[in-house]
């Protein structure tokens, strides 16, 4: 019990310190929006904050990431990411490196491994893995650029890459690269050109975005970047 508040404590002044930093306040407005955005069901910012945990999963993932980059806090950040599993029913590894405004919508049974890496704007449905087919210890896992949907079930393995505004069909199970702007349906998955602007929605990038992972973003370089607007700074807790 005690190690629970103790939890409870850290989480909550890693809360408050993360808030009282411009950058994270930001990055978490563009998450909300981004939910706002991509799930017609939504409905305002603070059912969203309570009851996605796709968003708790990515949020905690920043964090990790974060203590990833640091040798002696990489054990940590490994466990910490399983209690993150427990909690929200996605596996991202704190190696995986993630842009911005990333979602995912039902958000169960998600497992992103260690060398993934995700551009910016990229939606993710449920049961999606990004997963390994090797042992070694080297890039083993894909690589999806920015605007890529993912469809529920999907699994996409190996270091094959997703081309920009792609997007891959429920179900399917990519195992070879797929060019930008295509569809990727089935298994194996056959590319074709995409059709209807099958992701869900054209997003105009921001001219700061980019798929660069969080890694290399300084939370100082972050705020510096960020030329989005907080269409409502007053809502900000
Ligand atoms: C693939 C997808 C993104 C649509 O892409 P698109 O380029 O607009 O493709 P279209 O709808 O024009 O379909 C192209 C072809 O792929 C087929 N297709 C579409 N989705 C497919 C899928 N998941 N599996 C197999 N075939 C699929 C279509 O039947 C069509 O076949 P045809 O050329 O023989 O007629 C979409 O179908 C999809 O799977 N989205 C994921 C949605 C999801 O997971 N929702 C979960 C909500 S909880």
């Amino acid at each position: 019990m005690k190690a629970l508040w103790t939890l409870a404590a850290a989480a909550a002044g890693a809360a408050a310190y993360g808030l009282s930093r411009k950058g994270v306040r930001e990055a978490l407005r563009e998450d909300l929006d981004t939910v706002q955005r991509r799930d017609p069901a939504a409905s305002n910012d603070f059912v969203s904050i309570l009851s996605y945990p796709g968003l708790h999963a990515i949020w905690a993932h920043r964090g990790l990431h974060r203590m990833w980059q640091h040798d002696e806090l990489k054990i940590p950040a490994r466990l910490l990411s399983q209690v993150v599993r427990t909690l929200t029913g996605v596996e991202i590894h704190p190696g995986a490196t993630i842009g911005r405004r990333f979602f995912i919508d039902h958000a169960n049974g998600v497992v992103i491994g260690e060398t993934s890496e995700i551009g910016d704007d990229v939606m993710l449905y449920h049961q999606v893995t990004l997963g390994g087919t090797s042992m070694e210890k080297t890039k083993r896992h894909p690589t999806l650029g920015n605007h890529v949907l993912v469809g529920s079930g999907a699994k996409i393995l190996g270091p094959v890459v997703v081309g920009d505004n792609s997007s891959v069909g429920a179900n399917a199970v990519v195992v070879k690269d797929v060019a930008p702007d295509s569809s990727a349906v089935g298994i194996p998955a056959t590319v074709r050109p995409k059709r209807t602007g099958a992701a869900p929605e054209s997003v105009p990038t921001p001219k700061t975005a980019s798929a660069a992972p969080d890694a290399k973003r300084t939370p100082e370089r972050a705020s510096d970047e960020a030329d989005f607007e907080l269409f409502d700074p007053a809502i900000w807790i």
